[in-house]
Parts: structure tokens; sequence; C-alpha cells
């Protein structure tokens, strides 16, 4: 039994951080940010506005383009490195707000590969049996953890969230396979310091400033093509598939120029690569649900055709997933 996709949504808050914004802030430019990362414009959420927010409207949409009530939802899993609070999960807040009074809720951290990781999870549970209805959001509120006085980070990041439901295919469609990895030995170019167990809050890690995201971009950028087009090439290989057979390939939405080279290595012509970083930016868990709801909203996607996730992150995190399109509905 597979899972299949049955819902999807997303939101990005009101408020837009344009490039020439950010011209205000760091020495940087409108033409740089275009050209070397593809971004014209980013959301960011207003003061107050969370993780759960953004999650809980865009739990709304999912059941009301369902047609279910929150009562059928049996989990909700929330990829996410920028939860509301240390505890309790983004997941249990959303869980409330929708009143899924039948729902197990918990929030997963793997950064960029968030959302693939928590659809890899909602995904067994369903092929389990034991759980029919699996709601999966991605979620980052990059700005709370944004240095905006660190060029190399301020401008990539925006807000945003996506999310899917899911429920068991009833023909040998849905998610078909996947290949997901870890190597924590790449902890150290990418992360978030301060604010943990390691280093918890104190007023040497604020002056530090060791709660805001710092990357070293040269070597994510290499990484990020290698392993995300390493990963995909051999899904499509164990499931028969060449790059000709996908009709949409949705990777994370970093910087223009991985998402192409990755797209090249795959063989997957350039006008089957989703490509919306240049309106949101990078958005970490929630890139690919954003993506996938503007490509379904876009009728980009039928019944039948192969699409192929690729996410890379912080951990290092990265995987692909490939999906026979299925609504079912
Ligand atoms: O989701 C996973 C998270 N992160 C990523 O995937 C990020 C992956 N990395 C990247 O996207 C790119 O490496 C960056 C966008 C971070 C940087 O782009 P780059 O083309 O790799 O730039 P670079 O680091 O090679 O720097 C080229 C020049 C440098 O100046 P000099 O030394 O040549 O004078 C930088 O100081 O560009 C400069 N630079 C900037 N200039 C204007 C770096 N950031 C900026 C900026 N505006 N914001």
């Amino acid at each position: 039994m597979n899972a299949t996709i049955t819902s999807t949504a997303h939101y990005v808050p009101e408020k837009v951080l344009t490039n020439s914004d950010l011209e205000k802030l760091v020495d940087t430019s409108d033409e740089w940010i275009k050209s070397r990362v593809g971004i014209n414009q980013r959301h960011v959420v207003s003061d107050g506005e969370a993780s759960s927010d953004m999650s809980t409207k865009v739990a709304h949409s999912l059941l009301e383009k369902r047609r279910i009530s929150a009562a059928n939802i049996d989990v909700i899993i929330i990829g996410t490195v920028t939860p509301d609070h240390p505890t309790p999960s983004t997941a249990a807040i959303v869980q409330n707000n929708i009143n899924a009074e039948n729902a197990w809720a918990f929030d997963l951290s793997a950064a960029c590969s968030g959302f693939l990781y928590a659809l890899e999870t909602g995904a067994k549970f369903i092929e389990s049996g034991q759980y029919k209805t699996i709601m999966v959001i991605g979620v980052d509120t990059m700005t709370s953890i944004l240095d905006f006085e660190d060029r190399e980070t301020c401008i990539i990041f925006g807000d945003g969230a996506g999310g899917v439901i899911l429920e068991a295919s009833k023909s040998n469609t849905g998610i078909l396979g996947s290949v997901l990895k870890t190597d924590g030995s790449g902890a150290e170019s990418l992360n978030v310091l301060a604010g943990g167990s390691k280093y918890p809050a104190s007023p040497t890690t604020i002056k530090n400033r060791q709660h805001y995201i710092k990357q070293d971009g040269k070597k994510v950028f290499k990484f990020a093509i290698k392993r995300m087009s390493d990963v995909s090439t051999k899904l499509l290989e164990d499931n028969g598939l060449a790059g000709k057979d996908i009709k949409l390939f949705i990777p994370h939405q970093a910087n223009k120029r991985i998402i192409e080279a990755t797209g090249e290595r795959c063989n997957i012509p350039l006008d089957r690569v989703m490509i919306n970083i240049d309106k949101y930016g990078n958005t970490t868990a929630g890139t690919i649900p954003i993506a996938l709801n503007e490509a379904v909203e876009s009728n980009l996607i039928s019944n039948g055709d192969y699409i192929l996730l690729a996410a890379f992150g912080s951990g290092f995190t990265w995987g692909s997933i490939l999906i026979k399109w299925d609504t079912m509905v």
C-alpha cells in the first residue's frame, strides 16, 4: 500500500522584503542577488506572527480543499527548525488551533530537508496500515534566526509554509520510493550554534551573535548540487526511470544556480524544473511544499505524472522522493 498526496496548500506572510530593502541594511545590490542567487523578493512575518500561525493557515486550507474535518486527521508532522518555542512543539500548537481532536502531533528537525523527512515518515505511517490520514507541513520563520548584518545569509532566506495530506493510494501510485541521507560531519558548515543545550542563551551567546544562522556558502553550494543529484539519479535508476520521464522536478529552492545545475546533472530539461525562488527566497522546510502547491494550482501536474522532489540542508541532511501523481479526488 502506497501513500498518496490528496491535498496541497501553502501560505506566505503578506509583508514583502525586496532586494532594494536589503540594500539599505547590508552592502549588497539587487543586481548581485538576482544574478548570484535568483531572488527578487521574499515574504517575511510581521511582529507576533510565528511558524504555528503560518502552519495553521496551511492546515485549514488543506482540510478545506480535501473537504474533510480536522477530526479525520490521525497524525500531524511538522518539519521545522524555527518552532514557536523549544517546547511545546509547533505541531501541538497547530493540533489545538485546528481542533484535530483525534491526532497526535510532533515536530521533526531536518532543516531544508525537513519536509522530505516528514513526508517519508508520514508515508511509512500510512504504509503500516495503522493510520489513514496524515497531515505533513514544512514551515520556517527564517527571519527569526537571520543576522541582518550578515550579507551572506540575510539576502537568501524568507518565511513561509506549505503542506500536504497523505492517504492510502488505491492503486500502485503515490509515493513510489525515496533515498534519504544524513552526514553529521557537515554540522560546522551550516548551523545556529546557540540556544540549545550545548550553548544555552546567555549574554555571551547574544553578544557573539550565536543565535543566528551561519554558513560556509561555497561549501554548501557544491555539496547541495552533488548530493541532491546523486540521490535523485539513484532513485530514478532504482525505479527504472530516466530524467526525461519526470514531468516536474521540484528541488529545494536555495539558489537558482544550484537548482539549474542539479536539474542538468539529473538530465531533466530546464522547462520541467520548478523554480519559484525569485518570489520567496529560501524558506527552508517550506520551499518544496510551497512549490508543489503552486505547481498543482497552475495545473502543471496531472494524474499519472512522475514528480521528483529533492532537498539538501543543515546536518547535512538530504534526499529525494519519487511520486506517481494520483490525487484520487
Ligand atoms: O538551504 C541551504 C542553505 N544554504 C545554501 O544553499 C547556500 C548555498 N550557497 C550559496 O547560495 C552561495 O554560495 C551564496 C549565495 C551564499 C554566495 O554566492 P557565491 O556566488 O558563492 O559568492 P562567493 O561566496 O563566491 O562570493 C563572491 C563575492 C565575494 O566578494 P569578493 O571576495 O569576490 O570580493 C563576496 O564577499 O561576492 C561577495 N558577496 C556579496 N556581494 C554582494 C557575498 N555575499 C554578497 C552579497 N552581496 N549579499
